[in-house]
């Protein structure tokens, strides 16, 4: 569903995304970890096409990632939200609706405000919203359109603990729903559960790729019980 080979993007001297390739199967859902700096965002907004790819092939659904066809496919939930000043939270939601064309966005939409607790908030402008806000005004334009393949960076960041439930029930209905998910977080207990696979990017490498399982006994001892132990350890420095 989604296929990148050979990616590669350079800022400047700089190889923030150094020759990496991996696919995610339909329906797969991956948690794409790694400290700070590792390439994550730049992977993904590579991805969705917000930054141009230095070299490699990105498709979606087959199709080049550039392409309306595969805009169709995907969401991205940036890790900064961005809103627009003037456009009130439920004209957020009505403006993605009519740019993707969907009948009966309505009650989705509505659903989708309760979820996020933004039913008293409808007629706030983008400028007067707080961070998490944002944050959920985003995750919720994504949702809209209903697409197979979703890419959240950072997701939970900003989230007060009810959304952060919220989304990780949503993650779980996503991922009934057969969608395929790309994630990337910091926060590993929210995609130990729901991920199938790992990915680990540090200096702007894939160095693990995997099913947490195999992860924890590929690793040097096999004895790391938790996630966050096992990514210490593949990240630490020599
Ligand atoms: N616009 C830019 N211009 C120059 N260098 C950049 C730019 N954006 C990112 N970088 C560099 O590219 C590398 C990867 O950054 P990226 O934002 O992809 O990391 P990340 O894994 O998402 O990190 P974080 O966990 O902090 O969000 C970093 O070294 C960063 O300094
Ligand atoms: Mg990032």
């Amino acid at each position: 569903m989604l296929e990148v080979k050979g990616l590669v993007k350079i800022y400047g001297k700089q190889m923030a995304v150094d020759h990496i390739d991996f696919s995610l199967k339909g329906g797969e859902v991956v948690g794409l970890l790694g400290p700070n700096g590792a390439g994550k965002s730049t992977t993904m907004k590579c991805i969705v096409g917000l930054l141009r790819k230095t070299q490699g092939e990105v498709t979606i659904g087959g199709y080049d990632h550039l392409s309306v066809e595969a805009k169709k496919l995907f969401s991205y939930i940036p890790e900064t939200p961005s809103v627009y000043d003037l456009l009130t939270v439920e004209e957020h939601l009505q403006f993605i609706a009519q740019a993707y064309g969907i009948k009966d966005w309505k009650p989705i939409a509505e659903e989708l405000m309760y979820t996020y607790d933004l039913l008293d908030k409808r007629k706030k402008l983008g400028r007067d919203l707080s961070k998490g806000m944002r944050q959920k005004v985003s995750i919720c334009c994504a949702l809209l359109t209903n697409p197979s393949v979703l890419l959240f960076d950072e997701p939970m960041i900003g989230l007060d603990p009810k959304a952060i439930r919220n989304t990780k029930k949503i993650f779980r209905e996503l991922k009934e729903n057969g969608k395929t998910i790309l994630v990337s977080t910091h926060l590993i207990d929210s995609v130990e559960t729901i991920a199938d696979r790992i990915m680990i990017m540090k200096d702007g490498k894939i160095i693990g790729n995997d099913s947490l399982d195999n992860l924890r006994s590929a690793s040097s001892s096999g004895v790391y019980t938790t996630l966050e132990d096992l990514f210490l350890e593949l990240t630490k420095d020599e």
